[in-house]
């Protein structure tokens, strides 16, 4: 292995839920960990999916004509500003990729996405995190942070874990101060749940102003279709081009690219996902405060709260009451949890769970005291 390499975090997935289930003796399980659509992929997506698996003898469409096209005009960006990724995570890796390399500066906040520390950390870049305020994005610091070195800026807005978001006007003053030699992703993975939020930039038309803007998106979250990975990223022609030469040929498989076309236009399916979502967080915003945890608010589809008490031990009490949350302590936030929000009865069960390993852990305090 190159030496470098031993310093890259392996990205931690969760285990399969039917093994987590097999391991804690538990059925029924909910998973609530990873940020995905509750309310499953569109209907019309899955069939288009399935008429497309007949043809999966041929290699897919490298350039992705018919998604390209469709999505173009859904935008209203032309065809060439486009590139798609096994996931819009592939575009986070093929940005850093193409633009850092050995001892150049990638500039990430603190808490943020963990892919952009590892895809810097593989192509040898240094790594500067600045730190959060207030589970905001401290772009006077970012700002401060910035110089010859910097190659690459993500910004994640909203950012996962903290579920916050950088309005318009804070995000153009940051942007009018990144030197042009140097590459913003502009990482919108959530942009659907966060669209309607008060003074939400509209970032694809910044793109006119600020030609070393790459916005991506994805199909994970809103669209549901995070198992056939499929994202996006939008920018200048010049910057598109780059990316094409460390972007695998056929890097977005045919399923996938049939199932995305169809669920842009299932529109009555992404409706009810911000609906449901939206309704979820009002729910468990409420119960969380309800039970005493402080809530970080949220314009996505999670939620990150602080318990309180060890993460770890209250993930792993959860998972024995077959709900599966994710413990931030992997990002230095040991007594929080970030919670998916899921079907209206996936987050009673989450609730009723939480109430219960709470009450058994104050249960056991008050008897420690006598
Ligand atoms: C902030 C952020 N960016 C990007 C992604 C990657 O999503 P995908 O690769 O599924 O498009 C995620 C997924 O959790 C995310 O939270």
């Amino acid at each position: 292995m190159k030496e470098h390499l031993k310093h890259v975090k392996n990205y931690q997935p969760g285990k399969p839920l039917e093994e987590l289930q097999r391991e804690y003796g538990i059925r029924h399980a909910i998973k609530l960990a990873s940020n995905e659509n509750a309310l499953g992929p569109s209907p019309k997506a899955v069939a288009a999916g399935r008429r497309a698996l007949k043809g999966v003898h041929r290699y897919p469409d490298g350039g992705c004509f018919y998604l390209r096209r469709k999505l173009a005009r859904f935008l209203k960006v032309a065809p060439k500003t486009l590139v798609f990724g096994n996931g819009s995570d592939e575009i986070l890796v093929m940005a850093t990729r193409a633009f850092a390399g050995p001892d150049d500066e990638v500039l990430i906040a603190d808490p943020t996405f963990l892919i952009y520390e590892i895809a810097a950390t593989v192509e040898r870049a240094r790594v500067i995190k600045v730190p959060m305020r207030s589970f905001r994005y401290d772009l006077e610091a970012m700002r401060r942070r910035l110089s010859g070195r910097t190659k690459v800026v993500f910004i994640a807005n909203p950012d996962n874990p903290v579920g916050t978001y950088i309005p318009e006007k804070e995000l153009v003053a940051f942007l009018k101060a990144v030197p042009a030699g140097a590459i913003v992703v502009l990482d919108e993975a959530y942009y659907e749940f966060a669209k309607d939020s008060a003074g939400y930039p509209d970032s694809l038309k910044l793109l006119k102003n600020y030609k070393n803007l790459i916005v991506t998106r994805t199909f994970s979250k809103a669209y549901g279709l995070s198992g056939l990975r499929v994202g996006y990223g939008v920018a200048d022609p010049s910057v598109i081009a780059a990316l094409n030469k460390v972007r695998e040929p056929f890097n977005v498989n045919l399923v996938a690219q049939a199932a995305a076309l169809a669920a842009l236009d299932d529109k009555a399916h992404l409706r009810r996902t911000l609906r449901a979502v939206a309704d979820g967080r009002k729910f468990l915003s409420r119960e969380l405060k309800r039970l005493g945890f402080e809530v970080v608010d949220t314009v996505t589809n999670f939620m990150l709260v602080r318990v309180k008490r060890d993460a770890k031990d209250v993930y792993e009490k959860l998972l024995r009451k077959g709900v599966i949350v994710r413990s931030m302590a992997a990002w230095g936030l040991g007594d929080f949890i970030r919670v998916t929000i899921g079907k209206p009865a996936e987050n009673r069960k989450f609730i009723k769970a939480l109430t219960e390993v709470v009450s058994r852990q104050k249960s056991v305090d008050r008897s420690r005291e006598k």
